[in-house]
């Protein structure tokens, strides 16, 4: 009989999905709701010590694609699949004090659920390191299970903050130093998708004690221009501002990244996040070496926290492991890790020889390089 319960970062799960850190845990209510719902966890809204201020008008929409024509819009119209989220909301609204008193409430509700806080601060000085201690501090002492470093929101103005924190290795490694030495729960690090290697932020996140990584938050992008009105299809006042892009378009991103990084250290651990709203979107995360998975942009459309899809992800997940006479996890955990391989290694027609464009078979030889025969 399949079992469903993981331990990740030593934290045990009664199942490997949780909802990742946006609207779906904006509020205490909707955690709660989560839990009921079946989520074997959740990563709170991003919280930080001073208040935010959105942006005018809608935060979020949703791309989609005619079935029948190539037309992508945010649009609301019929015959469509949806193809992204696209947002550009700060962290949450609410300050530290908004939320210790109800992260207390959710786990005494729920002992049993996994409860993770999402935090972020500053990264340019040590006061602002000791706004990340502070921030520890705060949710741990209140029963947070868990903590997710946001080292990757892609909106912020400041050089120190958010995705411009992943995107500095240094900056990676020394802010998660200063979060371990006052953490006494397992710290999770959420790198942006937009730097060329991710394995180097990973290394560094690492280095400063990690205890996961998680990966991805959404992708710097744009909305399409309307070719009516010639504006973006999300702005105010004729102005945009380069958002983020999740759900299902993000996927097959978020999975190579995640590759270069469960490749790089097949003994750590990772939490998947990207595309997922159904078990077999899951399996590509877990067959990379995942061992939990998180969701927004589903959950979003689905009940605001998705009761739907989790029903699908535990059966999904069930069904498959019943089909294959797998236990638990650990059994089909990263088995796809280790075929994706340099490009001059998949096979060739036989008797013919590549080796990646390094020598001359075809290729111009390069300047200085030899007669490169
Ligand atoms: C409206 C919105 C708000 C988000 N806010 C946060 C946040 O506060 N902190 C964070 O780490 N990620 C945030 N995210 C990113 C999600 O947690 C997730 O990484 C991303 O949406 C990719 O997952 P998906 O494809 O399932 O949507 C947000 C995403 C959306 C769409």
């Amino acid at each position: 009989m399949a079992m469903l319960s993981t331990t990740f970062t030593g934290l045990k799960f009664d199942n490997p999905f949780l909802l990742a850190s946006a609207p779906p845990t904006e509020s205490d209510a909707n955690i709660m709701r989560a839990f009921e719902a079946g989520w074997g966890g959740v990563v709170t809204k991003t919280i930080g010590l001073h208040p935010v201020v959105n942006v005018k008008g809608p935060k979020t929409k949703f791309l989609r694609v005619d079935t029948d024509s190539p037309r992508l819009s945010t649009k609301k119209r019929p015959n469509t699949a949806l193809h992204s989220s696209w947002n550009w909301e700060l962290i949450s609204d609410k300050t530290i004090d908004w939320w210790i008193p109800r992260l207390e409430n959710i786990k005494k509700a729920f002992p049993d659920k996994i409860l993770i806080a999402s935090i972020m601060a500053g990264s340019g000085n040590d006061k602002e390191l000791h706004h990340w201690q502070e921030l520890t501090k705060a949710v741990q002492d209140v029963g947070a299970d868990g903590l997710e470093l946001n080292f990757s929101c892609p909106h912020m103005d400041r050089v120190d903050m958010g995705s411009n924190v992943g995107k500095d290795k240094v900056l990676c490694s020394v802010v998660t130093v200063a979060v371990k030495e006052v953490a006494k729960v397992p710290v999770w690090v959420k790198l942006t998708p937009a730097t060329s290697n991710i394995a180097e932020e990973a290394e560094a996140s690492f280095r400063g004690g990690a205890d996961a990584i998680s990966s991805s938050n959404t992708w710097p992008s744009l909305t399409p221009i309307d070719s009516e009105t010639l504006d973006f299809e999300m702005s105010v006042d004729g102005y945009t501002s380069s958002g983020g892009l999740g759900g299902p378009a993000i996927l097959p991103l978020s999975m190579a990244k995640m590759s270069q990084m469960t490749r790089a250290f097949p003994d750590k651990e990772f939490s998947g996040i990207g595309g997922v709203s159904t078990f077999e979107h899951a399996l590509n995360y877990f067959l990379l070496g995942c061992g939990t998975v998180q969701v927004c942009t589903a959950a979003m459309l689905d009940s605001a926290i998705g009761p739907n899809v989790i029903r699908e992800l535990r059966n999904g997940m069930t069904e498959f492991m019943d089909k294959r006479g797998y236990a638990s996890l650990e059994d089909f955990l990263g088995l796809r890790r280790d075929r994706i391989v340099p490009h001059s290694q998949i096979k060739r027609p036989e008797q013919i020889d590549y080796r990646g464009g390094y020598e001359a078979e075809g290729y111009a030889v390069p300047v200085g390089a030899g007669t490169g025969t």
